[in-house]
């Protein structure tokens, strides 16, 4: 392994290699015999064109064989070379392929235009001069104060990036960053430990605070995002599930509960626990139905997965199923988390709740 710390001037340009004193894996000639010229033959890269030469050797095998991309002797036979281009062949996963030739090397994210058009290529999620077995989002750089862009080093930030206070963020999806504030009434641990000190349900290694090492008290979005066959490349490349997520969630109504309908949350939190109530009242009631009616609904009725801006314990109602009560309330108000009681003000299957309290 070579470490690079170089300065070189290259067709014209200024290029500073590696900051992060990581071994850059495509700059080891061990991966890459002719280096540079490997990826910038004949061509400049200026317009982007990361994502064809990438599964060149991330891709199927035969491209490998077929390849005219590069020049000869730049690709070595190395066993084990992972199949990213598969995953993209998913029902769920990142448009990378979807929506192609969009991305420009000189863009800054997150996007202040809102007409800008969205993708993820490779070389949006992977810098391919600082990508190393340590760190996959080296050299990845995001906007954190206004204009000021700086290296990316948690994988939330790289999310951030298209995920956060994008511009061109499409309608119907939320700004994840907010979502995840250390100021909001509840969030999932992921910027930083939790506020409920009483999560009844959650499954060991996982707890509210960090007490003995072995304890898990704060997690990523690749907890939840990520590949659904775990022996597989890692990374939210593509998914079987739903969203890009690791494990099922069902987020309709009017299901059937089963550990396969909400496996996401049950890797965490207690199936055993949530369905005997120990802290909702009425959690089996809502998510099994009645014992003559065997109908549930989704947790997603009642729980964002992220973050609640505006109430305790990720409570916010799915606006499809769930309506303002026969007074126009729509609220959910919490009486002391160390009781478990609150009440719900809103209606829901023709039930008005005007409240009804735990
Ligand atoms: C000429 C072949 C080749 C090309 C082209 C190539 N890579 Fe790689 N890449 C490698 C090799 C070899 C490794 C070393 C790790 C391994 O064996 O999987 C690697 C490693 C990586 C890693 C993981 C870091 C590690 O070492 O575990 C990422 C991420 C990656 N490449 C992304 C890209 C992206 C993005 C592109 C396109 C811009 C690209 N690669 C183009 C050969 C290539
Ligand atoms: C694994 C493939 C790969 C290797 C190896 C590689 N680059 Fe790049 N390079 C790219 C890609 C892809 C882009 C465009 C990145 C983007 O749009 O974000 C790029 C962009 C650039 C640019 C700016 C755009 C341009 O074409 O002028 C420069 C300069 C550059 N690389 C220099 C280098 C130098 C110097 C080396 C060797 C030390 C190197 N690259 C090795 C893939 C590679
Ligand atoms: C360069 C931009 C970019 C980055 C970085 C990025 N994404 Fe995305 N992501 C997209 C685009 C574009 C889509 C397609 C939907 C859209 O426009 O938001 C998408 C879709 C998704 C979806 C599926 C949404 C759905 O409705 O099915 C999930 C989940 C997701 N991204 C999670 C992540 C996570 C987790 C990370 C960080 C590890 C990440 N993304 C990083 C651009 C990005
Ligand atoms: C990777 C593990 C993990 C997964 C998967 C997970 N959770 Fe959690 N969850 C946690 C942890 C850790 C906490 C504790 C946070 C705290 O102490 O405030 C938590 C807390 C919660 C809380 C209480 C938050 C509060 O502030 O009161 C709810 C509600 C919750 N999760 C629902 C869900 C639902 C619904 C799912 C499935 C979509 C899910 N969780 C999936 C780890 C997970
Ligand atoms: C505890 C599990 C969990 C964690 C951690 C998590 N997500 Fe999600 N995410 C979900 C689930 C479940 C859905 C689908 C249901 C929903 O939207 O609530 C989802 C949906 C999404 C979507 C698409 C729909 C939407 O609401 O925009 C995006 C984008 C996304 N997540 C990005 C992220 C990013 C970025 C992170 C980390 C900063 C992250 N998620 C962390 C579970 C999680
Ligand atoms: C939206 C962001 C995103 C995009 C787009 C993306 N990746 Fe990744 N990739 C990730 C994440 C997240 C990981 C996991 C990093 C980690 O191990 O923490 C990853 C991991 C990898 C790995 C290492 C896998 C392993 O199991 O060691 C390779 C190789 C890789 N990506 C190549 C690519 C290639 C090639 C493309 C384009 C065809 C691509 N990625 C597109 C986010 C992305
Ligand atoms: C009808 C609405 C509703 C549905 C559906 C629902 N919950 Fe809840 N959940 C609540 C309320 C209300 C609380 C707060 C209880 C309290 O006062 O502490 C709660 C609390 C929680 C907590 C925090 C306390 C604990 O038990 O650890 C978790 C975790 C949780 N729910 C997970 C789930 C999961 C997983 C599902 C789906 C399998 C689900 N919930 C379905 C309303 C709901």
């Amino acid at each position: 392994m070579r470490l690079f710390a170089c300065i070189l001037l290259y067709a014209g340009s200024l290029i500073v290699l590696p900051a992060n004193g990581f071994a850059a894996s495509h700059l080891d000639k061990f991966n890459l015999p002719r280096e540079c010229a490997t990826c910038h033959y004949k061509s400049n890269l200026r317009g982007g064109g990361g994502t064809e030469g990438c599964i060149t050797c991330h891709g199927n095998p035969q491209r490998r064989v077929d390849n005219k991309k590069m020049p000869p002797g730049s690709i070595v036979n190395k066993s084990g070379m992972l199949n990213i281009e598969a995953e993209f062949f998913k029902t769920y996963r990142h448009p990378t392929f979807d929506s192609p030739g969009r991305h420009r090397y000189s863009e800054t994210l997150p996007e202040t235009d809102p007409k800008a058009l969205r993708h993820a290529d490779c070389v949006d999620c992977h810098n391919p001069h600082y990508v190393s077995k340590e760190n996959k989002f080296a050299g990845i750089r995001a906007k954190r104060v206004v204009n000021q862009l700086t290296d990316v080093t948690r994988e939330t930030d790289m999310c951030y990036r298209c995920h956060g206070d994008s511009a061109n963020l499409p309608g119907k999806y939320t700004n994840k960053r907010i979502e995840f504030l250390l100021t909001n009434p509840s969030f999932h641990p992921v910027e930083g430990e939790g506020r409920n000190l009483s999560v009844i349900s959650l499954v060991r290694p996982y707890r509210e605070k960090k007490i003995d090492s072995a304890d898990i008290s704060t997690i990523l979005c690749s907890d939840c995002h990520g590949n659904d066959d775990a022996k597989g490349p890692k990374g939210v490349h593509g998914s079987r599930n739903q969203y890009i997520l690791v494990d099922n969630y069902n987020t309709a109504d009017n299901i059937f509960e089963s550990p396969q309908a909400f496996a996401l949350c049950y890797r965490c939190h207690s199936r055993a626990s949530i369905l005997g109530n120990e802290s909702f009242r009425y959690h089996s009631l809502h998510i099994q139905g009645s014992s003559i009616q065997k109908l549930g609904t989704s947790c997603f009725t009642c729980h964002n997965s992220h973050g609640s801006t505006e109430y305790k314990y990720l409570i916010k109602f799915n606006p499809l199923v769930v309506s303002p009560n026969s007074k126009g309330l729509l609220k959910y108000v919490e009486k002391g988390s160390a009781k478990f009681s609150g009440e719900c003000y809103l209606k829901c299957h023709g039930v008005d709740h005007d409240p009804k309290s735990y």
